[in-house]
């Protein structure tokens, strides 16, 4: 069996930027799971779908008329769907927040899981997301839950925003945090939680690189 990966953790513990890091190190591919429900809730904002309407987002995807792909340009993670390539238009806040919604559907998780599975099968890979240690690659050669605390994970995210002119006040972000912590670990399909195998990583108290290194140390004593 290849090398497999799982990192799993809540929203801003840095999973996408460490995982490509950690990736990148190892000299194998990453695959940033969160983008695919991304895509799925960007496809309904596009046609104009209520991403809360669960009968019409899951016949969708059942049917297969939103399929979504992942290809790799110099390495980095490209998203499409339905051929289309929309990795430039996932990260805004309503297609984040469209994500959460529909990732709450088991017809949306099927169809995701199952493609995921199929890219990790055969070679060695990183995926980071939600439920990977529990549900994606149950039997991945390293389980890793990345965390920090609500109120670390909020100061970073006000950093980033601050950084883009963004102003929205540190009470509201760390609302936002809790309120997605809140919906990722309450749904009824795969919530987030930590796989009874996964090592625990806290970042609360770590700088990125140390946090790279403690992940990369894990991997090498576990190859
Ligand atoms: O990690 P992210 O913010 O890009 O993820 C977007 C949404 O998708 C998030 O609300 C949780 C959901 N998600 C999921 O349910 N399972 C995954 N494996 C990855 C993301």
């Amino acid at each position: 069996m290849p090398l497999t990966i799982a990192i799993d953790g809540p929203v801003g513990a840095g999973k996408s930027t460490i995982s490509d890091v950690v990736a990148n190190r190892l000299g194998i591919l990453h695959l940033d799971t969160g983008a695919m429900y991304r895509a799925v809730g960007l496809y309904m904002l596009d046609n104009g779908i209520d991403p809360q309407d669960q009968d019409t987002v899951s016949s969708l995807c059942e049917g297969g008329r939103v399929l979504v792909d992942v290809r790799y340009e110099n390495g980095s993670q490209r998203t499409l769907v339905n051929g289309e390539d929309i990795s430039g238009r996932i990260r805004a806040q309503e297609v984040g927040q469209a994500a959460s919604c529909v990732s709450r559907y088991p017809a949306v998780r099927r169809m995701l899981v199952r493609r995921q599975q199929e890219m990790a099968k055969d070679q060695p890979m990183l995926l980071d997301g939600r439920d990977i240690g529990t549900v994606v690659l149950k039997d991945a050669t390293v389980k890793i839950y990345l965390t920090a605390s609500p109120e670390s994970r909020a100061r970073r995210r006000m950093l980033q925003l601050r950084e883009k002119g963004d102003t929205t006040p540190y009470e509201e972000i760390l609302a936002e945090v809790n309120a997605r912590d809140y919906q990722d670990t309450h749904r009824e399909t795969d919530p987030l939680r930590r796989a009874e195998d996964a090592v625990l990583v806290d970042s609360s108290d770590l700088t990125f690189d140390e946090t790279v290194s403690a992940i990369l140390s894990l991997v090498e004593a576990k190859k």
